[in-house]
């Protein structure tokens, strides 16, 4: 016979969480949906979030500057001792052929995408060590599992993003930290405001965020480790 389960869904009132990406589209629901449930939000992105609540901080900052990252999470750690939450959400896409990409489109994808979940990463988990606790959702994209004509950019920071999480996934739960990837498909943002490729289907954001919230509220002995959602 099955016993009780002592470990009890993960509640989020009052709990530190950082969001990138928090000035639109997934980021922003997300924010929102951590809202909903109490939790005090950070927020990094280079646009003011439409968002005003007591619980919320926007944190002005360029992602793919390591040097304003590292300046977001000093103001962070001198409010918080410890961050519990963190969602690598920021992303960008380039779309082209792979000679018509510039050096500088290809760096800022892999700058932001890539290299700035594994800069707040570094942030955030030596104290989630210290309390064994703690979960990292990083949200990427079907693009990371599969390739397509005209991603190489897209295709290679979102690939990048799922070998990282793989890793990291693998790395932490002996600590007791949980690392999630969400894998959207096509999802009605601004993300398709500067691309070529117009999908007809598209889900919306609130629901995507609702699918990451979900995840971080499973009792914390439940690792969710990779979440693919496609339209239907
Ligand atoms: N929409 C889709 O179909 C889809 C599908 C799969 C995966 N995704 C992924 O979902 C994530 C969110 O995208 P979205 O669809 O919600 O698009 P979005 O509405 O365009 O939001 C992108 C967010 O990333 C932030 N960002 C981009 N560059 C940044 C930088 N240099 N510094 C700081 N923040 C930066 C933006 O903030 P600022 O511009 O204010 O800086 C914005 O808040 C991305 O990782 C994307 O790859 C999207």
């Amino acid at each position: 016979m099955a016993t009780q389960s002592t470990h009890l869904h993960v509640n989020l009132q009052k709990r530190p969480a950082v969001v990138t990406g928090s000035s639109s589209g997934i980021g922003l629901q997300t924010v929102n949906a951590l809202l909903e449930k109490g939790a005090l939000v950070y927020g990094l992105s280079r646009r003011e979030p439409p968002v005003e609540h007591e619980r919320f901080r926007w944190l002005k900052t360029d992602l793919s500057l390591p040097a304003e990252i590292a300046g977001s999470f000093k103001t962070i750690k001198e409010r918080e001792t410890y961050v519990p939450l963190l969602v690598n959400n920021a992303g960008l896409g380039v779309f082209g052929d792979v000679d018509a990409i510039t050096p500088e489109a290809w760096a800022e994808v892999i700058a932001v995408n890539l290299t700035a979940a594994y800069l707040c990463t570094r942030e955030v988990v030596p104290q989630m060590k210290l309390h064994r606790t703690g979960t990292i959702v990083n949200v990427s994209s079907i693009a990371g599992k599969r390739g397509f004509k005209g991603g190489s950019a897209y295709c290679a920071s979102k690939f990048g993003l799922n070998g990282f999480s793989e890793a990291l996934m693998e790395e932490l739960r002996e600590f007791g930290i949980r690392v999630c990837v969400v894998n959207p498909g096509s999802t009605d943002t601004e993300f398709f405001d500067r691309s070529a490729v117009q999908p007809a289907k598209r889900m919306d954001p609130e629901d995507i965020a609702r699918i990451i919230v979900s995840a971080i509220e499973l009792p914390d002995n439940v690792l969710p480790d990779q979440i693919v959602v496609r339209p239907l």
